[in-house]
């Protein structure tokens, strides 16, 4: 895609979302805090509510103990929890079956990133009735109110609590794309680190990359706002702070908290900033072979930083003199070089690998091709990718 076209629109499409309508979840926040969950839920009137989940958190016994809390507030609770990593349009699809069987009136998403956007899905559907998913794919397709919508992130993590997005895949194309609309923000988002702590520490790592990469993607792409640039900052900040205390201490209930902040505010200033090509390919990744959106994002972050070069010196540096791995004496080159070797040595020390295994050859023309059309025009990457500079950047990260 032409280079000049697309800066256009991204400059376009900067300031039409100056009057979009943006908004952020109300917080509530604290260790224990989600049992204030169902007198606020009560508090809108609602009677009946779906709660989307996934397997791994019944088992863990997070959902049941909740269940009962909302009963005893008189809040009726449907639960689906069938939900699989990098969801599926058949879990939106049989989640909103429950949602219309039962009548019920607003959502709870009750997970990572994966149940909180199968139940954006779902209030989507809610919002467009007779549409379905793939007609909503890509920006403001929606554009009527969803119903409430709760948040409780129990990652930290993809920050869907606060952004415009549901990431979802088709597993017959296993095509992975986003639709993204400013009503997708939920209106609660309960940030209740005792939901964190029992995370395996392999997750704890590259959900907490994925944050990372949120906020690095926003913060060197060109379509900051002053607030976005402080959200990203600050998420990188608390991220080289408390990430591996979290991996390394994963009851460390503030290092947890820290890292749910950080989160969230990474989700908040890529929502308006936008992620970029490393987004782009993470999801064909996801897609075609279920790879965890953390684990692609870690792996992939370090290379297509390098791929950018001198276009990210000056960004990377100011994040390197940020996080203090740098003298004032250095230049811009060898600031952005030393962050970008600090991304590596934190994915090393939580071994995070530094290739993926089971990228096929003969899939990466179509990835290839899928990745650059969910960037290209819209994504605000420093440096806009052609097709062979995508297919290096696929056989760098492809485990021999
Ligand atoms: N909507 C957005 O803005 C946005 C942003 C980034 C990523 N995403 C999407 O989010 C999905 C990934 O979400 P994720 O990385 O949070 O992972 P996930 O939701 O797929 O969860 C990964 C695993 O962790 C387990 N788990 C979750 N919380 C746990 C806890 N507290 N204790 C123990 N186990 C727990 C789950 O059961 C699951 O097996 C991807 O599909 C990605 O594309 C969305
Ligand atoms: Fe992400």
């Amino acid at each position: 895609m032409n280079k000049l076209y697309c800066r256009a629109f991204q400059k376009s499409f900067y300031l039409v979302s100056k009057v979009m309508p943006y908004r952020q979840p109300e917080r509530i926040e604290g260790a224990n805090c989600l049992d204030l969950l169902p007198a606020r839920i009560k508090k809108d009137g609602l009677e009946t509510v779906l709660l989307v989940t996934d397997p791994g958190l019944v088992s863990f016994g997070y959902i049941q103990p909740f269940v009962e809390k909302c009963e005893a507030a008189d809040l009726r609770v449907v639960v689906y929890d069938q939900t699989v990593p990098n969801p599926t349009i058949t879990n939106i699809e049989e989640a909103k079956a429950l949602y219309d069987g039962h009548q019920c009136q607003g959502i709870i998403a009750f997970g990572g990133g994966s149940p909180m956007d199968c139940a954006k899905g779902v209030a989507a559907l809610v919002a467009k009735p007779g549409k379905t998913i793939p007609q909503l794919k890509g920006v403001m397709k929606i554009r009527k109110e969803m119903p409430p919508f709760y948040a409780i992130p129990t990652t930290a993590g993809t920050g869907s609590e606060a952004t415009v997005a549901a990431v979802v895949t088709n597993s017959e194309t296993h095509e992975k794309y986003a639709l993204m609309d400013p009503v997708l923000i939920p209106h609660v988002a309960v940030l209740d680190p005792m939901l964190t702590v029992k995370l395996p520490p392999f997750v704890t790592a590259t959900t907490g990359m994925d944050a990372l990469t949120h906020a690095v993607e926003a913060y060197i792409g060109k379509s900051n706002t002053k607030e976005t640039i402080e959200a990203s900052r600050k998420a990188v900040k608390i991220i080289f702070n408390d990430l591996y205390e979290a991996y390394t201490n994963p009851t460390n209930v503030e290092a947890r908290a820290n890292m749910q902040e950080a989160s969230y505010l990474a989700g908040f200033a890529f929502t308006r900033a936008f992620v970029g090509n490393v987004h782009a390919i993470a999801h064909t990744l996801g897609g075609f072979y279920q790879v965890p959106h953390g684990l692609a994002n870690a792996v992939l972050l370090p290379y297509v930083l390098d791929f950018y070069g001198e276009t990210v010196y000056e960004s990377l540096a100011e994040l390197a003199d940020l996080v203090h791995l740098t003298e004032g004496s250095q230049s811009n080159k060898q600031k952005a070089e030393a962050f970008i070797a600090a991304i590596r040595q934190m994915n090393e020390q939580m071994a995070i690998p530094t290739k993926l295994e089971g990228i096929v050859n003969r899939d990466i023309p179509e990835m290839v091709k899928r990745a650059l059309k969910e960037a290209n025009p819209l994504y605000p990457v420093p440096k806009i990718m052609n097709a062979s500079e995508m297919h290096y950047i696929y056989q760098m990260v492809k485990a021999d």
